[in-house]
């Protein structure tokens, strides 16, 4: 099932995109779609205090472990009919978390996907790659991965997408999570979720510049460009040669229209903006988009279509 958005940029899930006044302000910009804050079955504070570093030393990007902080999809199925009104689609980010009813994390996805389609949703993205929590992600497990989108698409009749983590330095578990998609009817991968395991140090004060996991967050912003395009670029290689009508959307290290031409060279179809969001607010949607527009007219095309995937050998 493919989602169509007008322009093909959204917010990537997080920045900015937990409370309703924000997620109105992703309605009234430029982007194409609302992406929710992963939400979870219990509302969460998330991790302790300093837990972003949005600004990292030479604009490198961003760096957070906010553990998931969000409402609760209770809340999120309030929100979702009045954002409907401003005519895009409503893509809901959810994830699995640690509760107090203790709920395995196959039954916490299945419950909110759900209750999130009653509620009027267009979409619904499966964050399985939160690199912020205590266990590891389920994107780092083919069983898990395969348990999760058995049980939600069995159950759900919107468009699922799934947001996954880099795979780099782990090439053979690209190759199952790979093949394990290919057996569901997805619509789109995400990829790529926060870099895990990453430090900064701040220099004045000598300390470690976020407080939660003894330091380490995710990264975000210009460091990941190259991380993201070459996992965009195999999902896409992989799905044409597996003739998988899945489409990859790209997500990481986008600060500029340029940016967002090579993911889409590399084989995105959509792009989606965290860091940027997080610095610029909703106008980076707008700014972009008249970026991208103005490279393509630049370059002789007319459409984003025509260059995703385009990227040449040398
Ligand atoms: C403050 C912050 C919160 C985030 N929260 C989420 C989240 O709730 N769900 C999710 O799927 N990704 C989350 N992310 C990851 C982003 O969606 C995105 O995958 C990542 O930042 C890479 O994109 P970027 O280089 O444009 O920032 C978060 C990122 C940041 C910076």
């Amino acid at each position: 099932m493919e989602i169509k958005l007008h322009p093909p940029i959204t917010n990537a899930s997080g920045p900015h995109s937990v409370t309703y006044e924000e997620l109105e302000r992703i309605a009234q910009s430029a982007a194409g779609a609302i992406v929710t804050k992963s939400m979870t079955h219990c509302p969460r504070q998330g991790n302790p205090e300093p837990r972003l570093r949005a600004h990292l030393d030479g604009e490198l990007g961003s760096l957070n472990s906010m553990g998931l902080p969000n409402l609760g999809y209770l809340e999120y199925a309030k929100f979702i009919p009045k954002l409907k009104e401003f005519g895009k689609p409503v893509i809901a980010s959810i994830a699995s978390a640690p509760c107090a009813h203790k709920l395995p994390p196959i039954e916490q996805y299945y419950e909110i996907a759900t209750a999130i389609e009653r509620a009027g949703a267009d979409a619904i993205e499966l964050n399985l790659s939160c690199p912020n929590l205590e266990d590891i992600p389920i994107a780092m497990d083919p069983q898990s991965v395969r348990a999760v989108l058995t049980a939600v698409t069995n159950a759900v009749k919107i468009p699922i997408g799934v947001k996954l983590a880099p795979y780099n330095n782990v090439p053979k578990l690209f190759d199952q999570i790979a093949r394990t998609l290919l057996d569901f009817d997805i619509a789109y991968v995400a990829t790529i979720n926060s870099e895990p395991l990453t430090l900064d140090i701040d220099l004045k004060t000598r300390t470690k510049v976020i407080r939660p996991n003894d330091g380490f967050g995710g990264l975000g912003g210009p460091a990941v460009l190259p991380i993201a395009l070459a996992e965009v670029h195999r999902f896409y290689k992989f799905f044409q040669k597996q003739k998988a009508r899945i489409a990859v959307w790209g997500v990481g290290g986008i600060i500029r229209a340029e940016d967002a031409i090579k993911h889409f060279l590399a084989g995105a179809s959509v792009v989606q903006i965290g860091t940027l969001f997080l610095w610029d607010g909703p106008q980076a949607f707008e700014k972009l988009w008249v970026g991208i527009q103005r490279w393509l007219q630049e370059n002789g095309f007319s459409s984003v279509e025509e260059i995703v995937g385009q990227v040449r050998e040398i």
